[in-house]
């Protein structure tokens, strides 16, 4: 077996097997692990591992001291996996010397300010926001050279839960609603799992914002999607978040250049409402060659602020 450079945690899931397949195109000797499912990916190396199970994860990392590792394992409503499992991850990566990224979420913060830059404070109002604000903390203190990228809701190639939503509503297989008062800047898995990779790269640590261009709400995601998978976008129900149970409405802001780094993190231009409206141009093969250049491991010079 040749020693990974790379290891993802979690890649067996709608981020993790982006950052896979692009680090392997990229040449980088990738392993990566499932917990339940055991994707196909040819070229990589899979491992079940189990979070939550801090012996399991020392014994991997230990085992396989990486250069790099992404974190991008999570599982809502569980604890144990989200916050523990992120801990436990950190804990080991220090001992083994790597480079970590973990990744968190826009669901750390309430969703009341006008936008949210990498100072805000966390603020969460969800089991969920509060496990990954937990996790966040437990990466920053056992960790002060890893980097934490919050990033907004992912879509991409159809696979999403969003997307998948989207179809089952405009095909009236479910029932529900799109909320318009619910925002976020949405970020194809292809732009996010590409800066990933830069962050690996990158001298960073600390926390950076990586999202997508626009605001959108879920409903004027779901239009466009729809638009661009040729359904009737006129079939999709929208509702308010404030009327329907959750706390709300909600607006979770990332602005796109992040003032932790000084200049944008994305070589490719970030994902927008625009691409998603031009059917089928997301969603064929973007990123032919896009950070090939840097060998994970040699940090670049920082650019000037
Ligand atoms: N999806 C979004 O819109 C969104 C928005 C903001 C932030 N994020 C963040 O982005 C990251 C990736 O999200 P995603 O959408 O790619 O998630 P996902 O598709 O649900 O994948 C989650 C991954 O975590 C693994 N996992 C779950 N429980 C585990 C455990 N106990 N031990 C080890 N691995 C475990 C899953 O493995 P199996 O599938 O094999 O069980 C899977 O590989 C997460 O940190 C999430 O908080 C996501």
């Amino acid at each position: 077996m040749t020693a990974p450079n790379l290891l993802v945690i979690g890649g067996s899931g709608l981020l993790g097997r982006e950052v896979t397949r692009q680090a392997q195109r990229q040449g980088a000797r990738v392993l990566a692990t499932f917990h339940r499912r055991r994707p196909t990916i040819s070229g990589v190396q899979w491992r079940q591992l189990d979070i939550r199970n801090r012996h399991e994860v020392t014994a991997l990392i230990q085992q396989l001291r990486p250069v790099a590792i992404v974190n991008a394992a999570y599982r809502q409503s569980d604890w144990a996996t989200t916050a523990d499992g992120a801990t436990h991850v950190a804990a080991a990566v220090v001992v083994a010397g790597s480079r970590l990224v973990h990744v968190s979420s826009d669901v750390v913060f309430a969703g009341s300010a006008a936008r949210y830059d990498e100072t805000c404070p966390p603020e969460p109002i969800t089991p969920y926001g509060a496990a990954k604000a937990a996790a966040e903390t437990a990466v920053r203190r056992l960790d002060p050279g890893a980097v934490i990228a919050r990033t907004s809701l992912i879509i991409g190639y159809g696979h999403s839960p969003h997307e998948k939503h989207v179809h089952s509503l405009a095909s009236g297989t479910a029932t529900g609603v799109l909320f318009t008062d619910d925002i976020r800047c949405p970020v194809h898995v292809a732009d996010l799992a590409s800066a990933l990779l830069e962050l690996c790269r990158s001298p960073y640590s600390e926390i950076h914002h990586v999202a997508g261009a626009d605001d959108l709400s879920r409903y004027e995601l779901g239009v466009l999607i729809a638009r661009r998978d040729g359904l009737d976008d006129a079939r999709l129900p929208r509702g308010r978040r404030a009327q329907t149970g959750p706390p709300g409405p909600w607006r979770c802001l990332l602005p796109v250049v992040s003032v932790a780094a000084p200049r944008p993190l994305l070589r490719a231009p970030p994902f927008s409402a625009a691409d998603l409206a031009q059917t089928g141009r997301r969603d064929t093969v973007r990123h032919p060659a896009d950070v090939a250049d840097v060998p994970l491991g040699v940090v670049p010079e920082a650019s000037p602020p």
